[in-house]
Parts: structure tokens; C-alpha cells; sequence
């Protein structure tokens, strides 16, 4: 699970320990909340390991899928949610900006597939013929309803949801892909309380998403075994409405 250190990563791993995964918390700067939130999940599941890799550097992110199984013995699962999330627009764009988007919210979740396929392919070349396994790739409902903002970070994420279809596709029947998209779910450095509170009820359903419905969606993509190539919305339903500006800019 990537960017499992702390907020929305944390919940989803805690969700996942108390669903009996034994969870390896990846995380980059977080060091000190990876170990508290490895150690939560050890208590609720029996193990739990924290892999520090930083996703702008290729032989970092192809590290993470052989520690983990050093650590297990083996891999079932991919969740990628870490993800870079500053902003530019149109003014702003260059090609640093892009590339930093690209390398950590589309190519790591990407090489992680990869090697979690190879993994499981092994696998079942050793005898194990029933191995599968599942990545689920963190989205966000701004794919549905788009707005100038954060034009690098969506396109991002815009190209992993495309991936998600293509390797959906090129990792069956071995390795299921599913997104989950949520809505606003925390708030951000650039959203007070006060305002995401506001903001949160902005959806047909009055309102968003919240960790646990996040955090259980996840829980769900990886267990239903016929889900593949397509995208669970979780956002009281904020992607049917247009917001001319991202949350945090309006
Ligand atoms: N929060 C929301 O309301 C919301 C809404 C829609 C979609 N989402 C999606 O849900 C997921 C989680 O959201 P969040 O707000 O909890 O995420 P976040 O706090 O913005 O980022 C999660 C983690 O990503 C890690 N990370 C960032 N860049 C990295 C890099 N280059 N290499 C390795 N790790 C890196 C960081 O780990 P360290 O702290 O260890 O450095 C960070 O803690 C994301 O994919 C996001 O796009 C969230």
C-alpha cells in the first residue's frame, strides 16, 4: 500500500488489517507515521513492514514489490495511492511540473503492476496455478469533472485511469486493475476546516466521500474477484456536477 503513512493512505491500510491483509506501509518522508501506522496494522493483523521508496527515482519504486515479498514471502496486492499533488494550470505548466506528476502518480503505480504480475506469474509458475492478484489505483472525481486547476496532477491521474483499462487488458487473467476515485475527503495545506466542512456537502447526495467509504471501497475492489478495467466513483456523486474551480481554489 503506498503513501500509507498517514491520512487517506493510513485509514485504507488500517481498513485493510482489520480485513485480515497483513499490509506493508510504503511511505517517503513519513518515516516516524509509517512505523506507528505498520505497527497499528501488525496488531489487527499479525504483521506489517514499513518500505520507504521515492517514486521519482525508477530503481527506488522497482525496489518496493521484492522487500515486500523478502518480508511476506509473497504479494497479493498493489494499492497505489501515493500521489504528488501541487498545482499549475495552463500560466503555470512546464515540463518539471509534468514529469513530477508522471513519474509518481502514473509510472510508479505502473512498474508496481508490473512487478506484481512477474510476482504472481512466478508464482503460478512454481505450482501455485490459483495465484491472482489485484491492483487498485487511487483516482480522483475531477476526471469526470474537470476544471483548469492542477492541470499536471490531473493529467496524471487522467493517464492512470487510461492505464488502468490497458493493463486491466495485458495482466489478465492473472492480476485484476480497478480505480477507485473518491471525492473531497480530507482536507488539504490549502483548505481550512471551516471551508472543505462547506465544500463537503457540495454533491447531490449532500455530501462526499469520508475515509471509511473510501477505505471500504478498496477493501471491496480487492476482494470481488470479477471486477476488472473499470472505476468505482465514491463521491456522493460530485463527479455529475461542474465546479468551475478545483476545491481548494474556490
Ligand atoms: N484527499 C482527498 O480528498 C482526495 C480526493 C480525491 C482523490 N484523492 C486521492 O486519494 C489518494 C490519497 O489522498 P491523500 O490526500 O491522502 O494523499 P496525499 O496526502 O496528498 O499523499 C499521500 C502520500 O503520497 C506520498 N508521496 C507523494 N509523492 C511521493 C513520491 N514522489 N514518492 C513516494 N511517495 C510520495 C507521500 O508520502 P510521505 O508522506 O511518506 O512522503 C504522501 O503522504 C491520492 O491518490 C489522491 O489523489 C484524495
Amino acid at each position: 500500500m503506498t503513501g500509507a503513512a498517514r491520512r487517506l493512505g493510513r485509514d485504507i491500510a488500517l481498513a485493510l488489517a482489520r480485513a485480515g491483509w497483513q499490509v506493508a506501509i510504503h511511505y517517503r518522508d513519513s518515516n516516524e507515521q509509517a512505523q506507528e501506522t505498520a505497527m497499528e496494522c501488525a496488531q489487527l493483523s499479525g504483521d506489517s513492514t514499513a518500505l520507504d521508496a521515492d517514486f521519482f527515482n525508477e530503481d527506488s519504486v522497482r525496489s518496493l514489490v521484492p522487500r515486500a515479498v523478502a518480508h511476506f514471502g509473497h504479494l497479493d496486492a498493489v494499492v497505489n495511492n501515493a500521489s504528488l499533488f501541487e498545482h499549475d494550470d495552463v500560466n503555470s505548466f512546464c515540463y518539471v511540473a509534468l514529469e513530477a506528476h508522471l513519474r509518481s502518480n502514473t509510472g510508479a503505480p505502473i512498474l508496481l503492476a508490473q512487478g506484481l504480475h512477474a510476482h504472481i506469474q512466478e508464482r503460478v509458475a512454481a505450482g501455485e496455478e490459483h495465484a491472482r492478484g489485484a491492483v487498485v489505483n487511487m483516482l480522483d472525481q475531477k476526471l469526470w469533472n474537470q476544471n483548469p486547476d492542477f492541470l499536471s496532477y490531473t493529467l496524471s491521474k487522467a493517464a492512470l485511469e487510461a492505464a488502468g483499462t490497458m493493463l486491466a487488458l495485458a495482466l489478465a487473467p492473472h492480476v485484476r486493475v480497478v480505480g477507485v476515485a473518491p471525492g473531497l475527503t480530507l482536507p488539504s495545506h490549502l483548505l481550512s476546516q471551516e471551508r472543505f466542512e462547506t465544500l463537503h456537502t457540495m454533491s447531490p447526495l449532500g455530501r462526499s466521500s469520508n475515509a471509511a467509504d473510501v477505505a471500504s471501497t478498496v477493501c471491496f475492489a480487492l476482494d470481488n474477484q470479477s471486477i476488472t478495467g473499470t472505476t468505482l466513483l465514491v463521491d456522493g456523486g460530485q463527479h455529475l456536477q461542474r465546479f468551475e474551480r478545483d476545491f481548494s481554489m474556490m
